[in-house]
């Protein structure tokens, strides 16, 4: 590929888990009712994860293969895997590289990126410059949470607001002028404390104590996230269509972090922009934190609310603090024409075919590790290598 090249959004796909808890049941468990979840936040009903079975990186990978199906890009042509998270499978290995291996994409690398809810935009905009910078030319980029591995549900403050869920892009490398043609991040960790998880890092890692006083279940300040969302949607969605060359009338959505209705009202008032410019859909999902935005994303492209030369902005915010935009002038048109059916078994082959590769490789290091590993003085396979040593040198 010669001249300018550009970072579009070629395939997506969403995923949250099948159980809904509505607000009446929560209204069961705390002290809380439908009327003030909905009046306060906007949410009737949230999906949570059921059974062991489900977790970020099964919801992760569910939705990555939906984004590469419609991308129509093999697991193999991704150069990089990102998965933005606040709750990953694991503190290492990353929910990436599970990701990475369970899609048998052998050529990406893997990694996962902390920013709170920002994080999809933190690594969507990563994805792009790494793209434009000629450095990949397919990067997944994914958001999964299972917030409610981490929420306090005796804490009506917290519960009530945040669902789990995935939604991923595949992001190309393309020549004509589309796709994230900008994108603004930003931090300020003093106010680090105000959305927290305190415990199981190095700072305050598991202990009796750290669970007793419920240190491993998110902490916020509510009122204060709140004041902190109202000036920076508006902040960053200014800045980043200024440095994509817009001006806000041109703008055909705004894609906000779902966190709270009361949040993209203020928005929309402060950009002067009516409120059916804003996608919200946190009515049904809460606040999916890195996933929201994604997730928001594939159902306006279902709702019919993308289609080609459009402009817009996504935007979010989050712990850290953190905050963060894309400008996005969409390029594919929708909705995409499905791929022929023997093209969409081979992609489902492929997929099969990487759980092979995935088992071959970790019983090949069993049995490597068996033969060639370290054994004790006695053991047989000591002697056979021995004997074999001396063979060989004869
Ligand atoms: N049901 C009933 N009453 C409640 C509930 C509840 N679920 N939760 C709080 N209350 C009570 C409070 O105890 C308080 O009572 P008090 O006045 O007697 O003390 C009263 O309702 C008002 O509380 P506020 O905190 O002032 O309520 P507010 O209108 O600010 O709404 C909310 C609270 C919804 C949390 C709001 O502040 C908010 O949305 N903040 C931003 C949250 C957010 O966006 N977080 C992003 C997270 S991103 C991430 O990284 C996971």
């Amino acid at each position: 590929m010669n001249g300018e090249r550009y970072a579009q959004i070629t395939g997506w796909g969403m995923a949250v888990p099948e159980k809904v808890l509505t607000n009446a049941d929560l209204a069961r468990v705390v002290d809380t009712s439908d009327e003030w979840i909905l009046s306060r936040t906007g949410i009737r009903e949230r999906h949570i994860v059921a059974s062991e079975k489900e977790s970020t990186a099964t919801l992760a990978l569910r939705t990555a293969r939906a984004a590469l199906l419609v991308a129509d890009v093999a697991p193999t042509q991704l150069d990089l895997v990102i998965v933005a998270t606040a709750t990953p499978e694991y503190a290492f290995p990353s929910t990436a590289s599970l990701v990475q291996d369970a899609l048998g994409a052998a050529n990406a690398g893997a990694f996962d990126l902390s920013a709170g809810c920002s994080g999809f935009i933190y690594a969507l905009s990563l994805a792009s410059n790494v793209i434009r910078g000629g450095g990949a030319e397919h990067v997944l980029v994914i958001g999964a949470e299972t917030l409610s591995r981490i929420t306090d549900w005796t804490d009506r403050n917290t519960c009530v607001l945040f669902g789990d869920g995935a939604g991923a892009v595949v992001v190309s490398a393309r020549p004509e002028r589309c796709g994230v043609l900008a994108s603004v991040l930003g931090s300020d960790g003093s106010g680090g404390d105000l959305l927290i998880l305190p415990a199981g890092g190095s700072h305050a890692p598991a202990s009796h104590e750290t669970i007793s006083n419920g240190g491993h279940f998110v902490k916020m300040n509510g009122r204060e996230v709140f004041r902190f969302a109202t000036t920076v949607i508006p902040k960053a969605t200014e800045a980043v269509i200024q440095k994509a060359g817009w001006v806000l009338t041109d703008l055909a959505l705004v894609i906000p972090h779902q966190a709270n209705n009361r949040i993209i009202e203020s928005a929309a008032r402060r950009l002067n922009l009516p409120l059916d410019r804003f996608f919200i859909n946190l009515d049904r999902y809460g606040n999916t934190s890195s996933a929201s935005i994604p997730i928001a994303l594939c159902e306006a492209i279902a709702e019919g609310r993308v289609k080609a030369g459009d402009r817009l902005v996504l935007v979010g915010f989050g712990a850290g603090l953190t905050w963060a935009a894309a400008a996005v002038e969409w390029g594919v048109p929708v909705p995409v024409k499905p791929q022929p059916w023997p093209r969409r078994w081979l992609a489902l082959l492929r997929f099969g075919l990487a759980a092979v590769r995935s088992l071959w490789l970790r019983g090949g290091r069993r049995v490597y590790n068996w033969l060639l590993g370290p054994v004790g003085k006695d053991d047989w396979r000591g002697k056979l290598r021995q004997w074999m040593g001396r063979w060989w040198k004869k």
